[in-house]
């Protein structure tokens, strides 16, 4: 393997006393191999360069997740990162964390993320739902979530997490259900309830970005929307949110299409739907008011047999764990 030219664009950060912090971008040219890591080149930095750079790591080998940081956009490990994969022309960016505060370079505050899994009560509770038998496909569950390693890069590329940061987030979510999944939690129903409330996961926008960046495959996102399966399942149904994905539910099952005209009723109730009667009002003189007729599709009737394939067997096919593959 041939040893190339980078150039290492890289976000440095100074925390005032006020609690202000101020950043400028600092280049550094560097000589690797393009399979090199990121974080082998940030250390060639700080050993040759400039010994005040900082940043966290530990392991070197995706297990312990100190080292996440924002590498050419994405928030990644840099011990996992090769430069040749992230370098666009011969340059790599690199900065700290987003949605965490910055305490000096790349290292963040992680306290923020660690009270959001604090927050969902991060052990098995004794309660009148636990059982004794642990089924195959509920230990999948809970050994597919388990590879989290808290590094932080689905938080930190959480589009939710950046306007809310009362938002739970990704990785306790990912946690919350790795409990609500274990037979052997003894109070499941109060977790999913709580979990419903605001901030929880009905908050998620489904943007898919946790999926896209967790370095141990765990889908967050795809445990979020297991949570929210078995919220409704259990009756916890009363927030706009859960009523707007019955909605949207019911409408599919029926006509494979959304009936547009009643859905704000039945997600937001009556008395939301006239608050919004000035934007109805304004859609209506655009001539944009959809039909209050049904639209039935064609061939709907295979897609309520695919409804009534999942509703007869919902954990078999939400289950996806002989898919992961532990790194
Ligand atoms: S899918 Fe949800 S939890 Fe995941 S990054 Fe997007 S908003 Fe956040
Ligand atoms: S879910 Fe993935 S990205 Fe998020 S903290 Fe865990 S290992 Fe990291
Ligand atoms: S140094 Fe431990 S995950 Fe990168």
């Amino acid at each position: 393997m041939t040893v190339q030219k980078y150039t290492f664009r890289v976000q440095r950060n100074r925390r005032n006393s006020d609690g202000s912090v101020e950043s400028r971008w600092q280049e550094f040219g560097v000589e690797m191999e393009e399979n090199a890591t990121v974080l082998s080149a940030l250390e060639e930095i700080k050993g040759h360069q400039d010994g005040s750079l900082t940043f966290r790591q530990s392991c070197r080998s995706a297990i312990c997740g100190s080292c996440a940081m924002r590498i050419s956009g994405r928030t990644r490990l840099a011990c996992k990162t090769h430069i040749g994969k992230v370098a666009r022309n011969g340059v790599v960016e690199v900065a700290p964390q987003a949605n965490q505060p910055v305490l000096k370079d790349m290292a963040i505050d992680i306290g923020p993320f660690y009270r959001h899994v604090r927050a969902i009560t991060p052990w098995l509770q004794e309660g009148t739902e636990a059982q004794q038998q642990v089924d195959r496909s509920s230990y999948d569950q809970v050994n597919h979530v388990t590879q989290c390693i808290m590094c932080g890069c689905c938080y930190s590329d959480c589009t939710m997490a950046e306007v809310n940061p009362k938002f739970l987030g990704p990785a306790a979510l990912a946690k919350a259900f790795r409990f609500v999944s274990d037979p052997r939690e003894g109070k499941k129903s109060e977790r999913l309830q709580q979990l419903s409330e605001s901030h929880g996961f009905w908050s998620c926008t489904r943007c898919t970005m946790c999926v896209d960046v967790c370095p141990k495959h765990v889908s967050p996102m795809e445990a979020i929307v297991k949570l929210r399966t078995r919220a409704v399942q259990k009756g916890f149904n009363g927030s706009v949110a859960a009523r707007h994905a019955l909605a949207f539910h019911e409408d599919i099952q029926k006509d494979g299409s959304l009936n547009e005209f009643t859905l704000m009723v039945r997600s937001v109730g009556l008395v939301g739907t006239l608050q919004e009667s000035g934007a109805a009002l304004h859609l209506l003189k655009k001539g944009k008011i959809p039909s209050p007729f049904p639209h039935r599709v064609q061939g709907v009737e295979q897609l309520r047999t695919i409804y009534q394939a999942l509703e007869r067997n919902p954990i078999n096919v939400e289950t996806r764990a002989k898919e992961v593959v532990p790194e």
